[in-house]
């Protein structure tokens, strides 16, 4: 009997897999794991080469709900929630820079064994996946950057000047702990009008989004 049900589920596995069953994004594994001033969760699924895939702001991991499932059948596919969004928990030390999100990454990888990763980074994970890929060479085999100038190409003078506040967004979360002190929905609710033009997002995607913000940690 134990054979039979062995071999049933072997077959039945195979059949998922030739016929291209995608995964359920919410059934994903999940993680936590505690750092010096952090908590930061995850969520990782799949078979193959490690991906991983660091997500922008103001989003968190189930920004990868739809393309995450089709990549998960050939890698395994690793989300983070940065700090401060998702179900990671803001910085004890209120320490956002790139160079603290990069060693949250890399506690990841070690966490799971992994010694080296493609990584996809989008927006403010972009910050976070170069500082890992700077500190940590070897354990970045490639990387893709995604919509995020870095330093050194005239950003800085661009986000000081006034054209910035066209962007309330970018005013907003350049006054100092702001974003901490505002009423968590506010934030999150201002956050996703944002991509409520129905241009960026789709609806179906957006509420999505609105039915699982948890809101239990971090900014969104
Ligand atoms: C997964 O690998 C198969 C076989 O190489 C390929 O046909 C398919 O396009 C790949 N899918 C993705 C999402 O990379
Ligand atoms: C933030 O974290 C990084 C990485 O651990 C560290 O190098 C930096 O000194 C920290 N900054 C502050 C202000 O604590
Ligand atoms: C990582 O390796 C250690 C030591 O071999 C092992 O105890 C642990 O279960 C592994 N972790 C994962 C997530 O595979």
């Amino acid at each position: 009997m134990k054979f039979l049900s062995f071999l049933s589920t072997f077959v039945l596995s195979l059949a998922q897999v030739a016929l291209g069953e995608l995964s359920n994004f919410d059934d994903w594994e999940h993680e936590r794991i505690q750092l010096e001033d952090v908590s930061i969760h995850f969520r990782y699924h799949g078979q193959g080469p490690p991906l991983l895939l660091v997500h922008g702001f103001p989003q968190h991991s189930l920004t990868w709900h739809t393309i995450g499932p089709i990549l998960a059948q050939n890698y395994t596919v690793i989300v983070p929630d940065i700090r401060g969004c998702g179900d990671s928990s803001l910085s004890l030390t209120k320490n956002y820079t790139a160079a603290a999100g990069g060693t949250d990454l890399k506690a990841i990888l070690d966490y799971l064994n992994i010694t080296e990763t493609y990584v996809f980074a989008h927006d403010k994970g972009v910050g976070l996946a170069s500082s890992l890929a700077i500190e940590h060479p070897q354990a970045v085999k490639r990387i893709i950057l995604a919509e995020y100038p870095l330093p050194g190409f005239g950003y800085t003078t661009t986000v000081t000047s006034p054209n910035a506040y066209l962007n309330w967004q970018l005013a907003f979360f350049a006054v100092p702990d702001a974003a901490e002190y505002e009423n968590p929905t506010w934030t999150a609710n201002r956050a996703l009008r944002f991509f409520e033009d129905g241009e960026h997002i789709s609806s179906v995607d957006l509420s999505y989004l609105k039915d699982r913000v948890t809101l239990q940690g971090g900014i969104i």
